[in-house]
């Protein structure tokens, strides 16, 4: 298990190895989304960019196709969680 800890929040959570990181925040009952886009967000397809998160410490793998789209103005720190797979301990920040 891997440690993923929210720094705005302060909360950490459980996370499986490879285990996406918007679907471990929705295990965990943590809403990685701000406000509105709670609800209107697409559900994990890497087309509303609302799940941007923040690395600020520990190793995840490059952008994929979908992110280095959507994010390409960002720096390379913002990540989609709903792209991403856990594989170390993270800190991480919610809507930076
Ligand atoms: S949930 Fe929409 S881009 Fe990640």
């Amino acid at each position: 298990m891997h440690k993923v800890h929210f720094e705005r929040e302060n909360r950490t959570i459980q996370v499986e190895p490879g285990e996406n990181l918007r679907q471990a925040a929705i295990r965990n009952k943590f809403s990685i989304y701000p406000h509105i886009y709670k609800v209107l967000n697409c559900r994990g397809r890497g087309l509303c960019t609302s799940c941007t998160v923040q690395i600020i410490a520990g190793k995840v793998e490059p952008r994929n196709e979908t992110e280095t789209e959507k994010l390409a103005k960002k720096p390379d720190g913002f990540r989609l969680a709903c792209q991403i797979a856990v594989n170390d301990d993270l800190i991480v920040k919610t809507h930076p």
